[in-house]
């Protein structure tokens, strides 16, 4: 290796390295570290570039005679980020200077998986508790208050059949969710007529449309509606956008969903197959739409519960367009109702294709 290669492969490096003299100035900043934190570096003292006070610690230690020395800072500028910051004393022998290497690391998103993760735990256990907890509450009513009462024994066991079939639901959402996570990067491999799939899914929520007079109106032309896909899993989409367009709007209104063919859309490789569902609902204010595909997230949670949702739906429903390669798009307008769109791409791009 020559000299003046250090120089170059420094600047190969993508994070952000420095090297420090024993007056703490900054006598090297590779080229990620004048990305982030400003340019010509060299001659500046550290704190200058980096303005935290761990930081700052963690320099000095090194510069003082420990060999590495390490800490975790979240800095709010240039972008809002946590990283791991490490000191290393560099010894040239006797006589030298001091200097440490001075790393960093950003590890923002490790921090925040570990976070979604807790989140879900800590969601799970809550979405659980209530429907345990209204189980057990019956269960100490049927044994004392309602003992001899046959009537409120009735009503008692038509909660606790309810809440005991919401867990249910939960705990099969849960798993189908992980299902679909688990594969989301293993392409479908079988091809699935779309419009066979939505009527069946209308032949299913027939009973629900009537009862709660919302008819459900099915357009499409005819012709081959199919593309590569999972037929269980496509099945799922449909019914968790038709569900919802029933369950979140008015009586005597219509559901509307219809099949198109659309050309290349952003997001997506090529011509796609649009399935439009559309409703007359009370529609979704705009601060909640990016949010609806998260996990557990209602815009009215009471509501949502009382009509027996979980939460996950639209989560699972995600996951399931993104394993295929598709998009769901959502408009909404308050008073007026709410179009869910599943996009599916009408041919997966090849499976080496490194930008799909
Ligand atoms: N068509 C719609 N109109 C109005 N709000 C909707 C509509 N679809 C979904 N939402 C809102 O988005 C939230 C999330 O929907 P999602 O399908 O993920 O959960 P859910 O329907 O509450 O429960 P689940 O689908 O698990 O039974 C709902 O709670 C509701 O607040
Ligand atoms: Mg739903």
């Amino acid at each position: 290796m020559k000299k003046d290669d250090l120089p170059v492969i420094l600047n190969a490096l993508v994070e952000p390295v420095f090297l420090v003299n024993s007056s703490r100035q900054i006598t090297l900043a590779n080229a990620a570290a004048e990305e982030l934190f400003g340019e010509e570096l060299a001659g500046e003292d550290f704190v200058h570039a980096i303005r935290h006070p761990d930081a700052l610690k963690c320099v000095v230690a090194a510069l003082e005679g420990q060999a590495t020395s390490e800490a975790i800072m979240s800095l709010p500028v240039p972008v809002r980020a946590t990283y791991k910051i490490s000191s290393v004393r560099l010894e040239r022998g006797d006589g030298a200077e001091a200097e440490a290497v001075v790393s960093l690391n950003d590890i923002s998103h490790v921090l925040e998986a570990e976070q979604m993760r807790s989140d879900f735990v800590a969601n799970v256990s809550h979405e659980l508790r209530s429907p345990l907890t209204a189980l057990s509450g019956g269960i100490e009513t049927l044994k004392g208050a309602a003992k001899n009462d046959a009537e409120a024994r009735e009503r008692f066991l038509d909660i606790m059949g309810r809440e005991a079939a919401r867990m249910n639901r939960l705990i099969g959402d849960l798993l189908s969710l992980s299902r679909v996570e688990v594969n989301e990067h293993v392409r479908p491999s079988g091809r699935v007529d779309v419009l066979a799939v939505v009527e069946k899914v209308v032949d299913t929520l027939e009973t629900r449309s009537v009862a709660g007079k919302k008819p459900i109106r099915l357009q499409s032309t005819p012709g081959n509606w199919e593309v590569p896909g999972d037929t269980d899993e496509l099945t799922q989409v449909f019914q968790n956008l038709i569900d919802n367009a029933l369950k979140y709007s008015r009586e005597n209104t219509e559901v509307e969903v219809s099949l198109s063919r659309s050309g290349k859309l952003a997001g997506l490789s090529g011509p796609a197959l649009k399935v439009e569902v559309k409703d007359q609902g009370e529609g979704i204010p705009a601060e909640h739409i990016p949010r609806l595909t998260e996990r557990f997230y209602r815009v009215d949670d009471s509501r949502s519960r009382e009509k027996g949702g979980t939460g996950l739906g639209l989560a699972i429903v995600k996951h399931i367009l993104n394993r295929h390669r598709g998009r769901l798009l959502i408009e909404s307008e308050k008073g007026k109702g709410s179009t869910f769109t599943a996009c599916l791409p009408l041919d997966l791009p090849a499976q080496n294709d490194p930008l799909s």
